[in-house]
């Protein structure tokens, strides 16, 4: 038997009501924000995530699935995120000419090469927004704040937002020697990763989960240093005005200095919603500003702040919706008055199925029960006195109609 590959789920008729309201109360909530949708391809250039996510983070170095096809010597990597592809589109399109802000907003599959477990998949969804062109606390301020409504109406409560700004280059380049000089006596203790993180991106270390890493991020020394305020007066202040917009928003959150993201383009504002019921992987969703990510791609020096939700996880969280039930389900031992109800039925507007062998009425008016509302009766007295029964298929009440409404 051929089964579907490690890291990948079919999402199954069972489950795809909820996958169609989540997808559907994102449209809503999102459109009517102002944000417009994107579709951008699964694939691009390989180049484009090299640069944009950035070759010393796990994601381009241990992630993503690359691949040259044909004679085509171009090498191509299935998307493992959007914001690179978003970038590519907002700049290949001309939206830095439009007067900002752009925002846009999208849902679709990534891929990523990652060891599966719950939580992590090879192939998982995202939806997600970008906002371009504003620099200002207040578009950090609501791409968190239509991240927490937008949990908030898929009924999913016990979240915590982690907040934390890594300052602009300027900063974070001297906070980053700073890391540098504590851990250097600790450096041959590092796992390897880290060892390879403290030359290429030594901020990323602070995210590492091997155990001993851990622990002398713990020493007092080291913390104290991680701990530091370290950003810029620009950059403080930017950072107190996203608080505060949050604060009058309600929207509550906890300052964590550990959190550093694993996508190399970040500036500023940081953030990640978390769920303690999610066990080890309890990100539902992370985001933050890259106001040098247009520029670095080819265009124009912009501002953008965004995020992305693991559709997965946030579905692991939802209770299971039932499958919706049709309006009617014609029962008819004739297959052509069958046929024939069913066709006025639906064009009426009603959803409404039938039973394509004319089986017994027993049979049909039992799978009437398990998928409709209403049981539209076609028997033989029916025929002769050109009637039809409705009946009621959770109260059993029945009543004649001579027409279709
Ligand atoms: P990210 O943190 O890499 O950020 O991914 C966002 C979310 O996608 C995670 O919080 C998680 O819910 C989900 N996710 C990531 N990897 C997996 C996986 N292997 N299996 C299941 N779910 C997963 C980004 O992708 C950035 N592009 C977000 C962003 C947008 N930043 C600015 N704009």
């Amino acid at each position: 038997m051929i089964k579907a590959q490690r890291g990948t789920k079919d999402i199954l008729p069972n489950e795809i009501m909820t996958w169609q309201e989540v997808e559907n109360k994102a449209r809503e909530l999102f459109q009517g924000a102002n944000y417009k949708e994107i579709r951008t391809p699964i694939f691009e250039g390989t180049e484009l995530f090299k640069r944009g996510v950035g070759d010393s983070t796990d994601i381009v170095n241990k992630e993503m699935y690359t691949f040259c096809v044909g004679n085509n010597e171009n090498s191509i990597t299935l998307r493992p995120e959007n914001t690179a592809g978003v970038v590519r589109s907002y700049i290949e399109h001309g939206m830095e000419r439009l007067s900002p802000p752009v925002k846009l907003w999208y849902f679709g599959p990534m891929f990523r090469y990652e060891r599966p477990q719950a939580g992590r998949q090879r192939q998982f969804h995202q939806i997600g927004l970008e906002l371009f062109g504003i620099k200002e606390g207040t578009a950090d301020a609501e791409v968190i704040i239509m991240a927490s409504e937008f949990l908030k109406r898929n009924g999913i409560k016990d979240l915590y937002v982690s907040l934390n700004s890594l300052g602009c280059p300027n900063c974070r380049n001297k906070y980053k020697e700073e890391i540098k000089k504590a851990l250097m006596p600790y450096l041959d203790n590092l796992c390897d990763d880290c060892k390879v993180r403290y030359e290429k991106n030594p901020l990323r270390m602070l995210d590492c989960k091997d155990e001993n890493c851990k622990k002398i991020f713990e020493k007092e020394e080291i913390k104290n240093v991680i701990l530091k305020d370290f950003i810029c007066d620009e950059c403080r202040e930017h950072f107190e005005k996203v608080k505060e917009y949050l604060e009058i928003s309600n929207i509550e959150y906890k300052i964590d200095k550990m959190l550093v993201r694993g996508l190399d383009y970040y500036t500023r504002t940081v953030f990640e919603i978390k769920s303690d019921s999610l066990g080890s992987q309890n990100a539902i969703l992370g985001g933050g500003r890259y106001d040098g990510l247009v520029e670095m791609l080819g265009g124009k020096p912009t501002p953008a702040v965004g995020f992305a939700l693991g559709v997965e996880r946030l579905i692991s969280l939802i209770n299971k919706k039932e499958e919706l039930k049709l309006d009617y389900f014609v029962v008819s031992t004739d297959t052509k008055e069958g046929i024939k109800a069913v066709n006025l039925l639906r064009n009426k507007g009603y959803s409404a199925d039938f039973d394509f062998q004319a089986r017994k009425f027993a049979k049909q008016i039992e799978k009437a029960g398990r998928v409709a509302k209403f049981a539209l009766i076609i028997g033989e007295d029916e025929i002769k006195e050109g009637y039809f029964t409705v009946k009621n298929l959770e109260t059993g009440e029945q009543k004649r109609i001579t027409e279709i409404k």
